[in-house]
């Protein structure tokens, strides 16, 4: 399993890259994550609640067809402009390679509904941002880096690098940076 695959606007995830990793049920057999992944985001969920932040998975794994669906339910709920701001074109969702979660919170006894309602609640998510390293996870889409990675800040997209994240956190960088680095 390559836990840095780069999947963006410039790079469509590879149709064998499937047939490369193993894909797992989590939370009520509700969402499909990456083996690896999804081990490491259960111990990140443990280890959150022990802090009295409760989190849920609202997006993991999703197919071609999920992401033309999420694009269309989109510009419904939100309006075309927002959605193709916000929500990539299918082939180029990192959530495409089951190694990208949109995790929810719990406030006030209920989990959260709509991107506007998590926003209201940034204070907790930049709790969440400080200990996702720990668990091989890194914030993807972050403030201030729009113009590498094409999207706005998203407080809930995580993503799994492994070992890699705690100096991915500790430079402030994104994968894309991290990757041109690297070589
Ligand atoms: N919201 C992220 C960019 C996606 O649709 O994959
Ligand atoms: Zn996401």
């Amino acid at each position: 399993m390559n836990s840095i695959v780069l999947v963006n606007k410039e790079n469509k995830i590879d149709d064998s890259y499937l047939d490369t990793i193993s894909l797992v049920e989590v939370e009520e057999e509700t969402f499909l994550v990456e083996k690896e992944a999804a081990l490491a985001y259960l111990k990140l969920k443990e280890y959150l609640l022990n802090k009295g932040i409760t989190i849920c998975i609202s997006s993991a794994y999703r197919s071609i067809e999920r992401q033309q669906e999420i694009y269309d339910e989109f510009v419904v709920r939100y309006g075309k402009e927002y959605a193709d701001k916000t929500v990539a074109s299918v082939g180029c969702s990192e959530h495409h390679t089951a190694l990208a979660i949109d995790i929810d919170i719990m406030v006030d006894g209920n989990f959260l509904i709509g991107n506007h309602e998590l926003m209201k609640h940034e204070d907790i998510y930049l709790e969440i941002h400080k200990h996702l390293s720990k668990f091989g996870f890194i914030l993807r889409y972050m403030k201030g880096k729009e113009s590498i990675t094409g999207y706005p800040y998203e407080p809930w997209h995580i993503r799994y690098v492994g070992d890699v994240a705690d100096y991915i956190y500790k430079e402030s960088l994104t994968l894309e940076e991290y990757l041109l680095k690297k070589d």
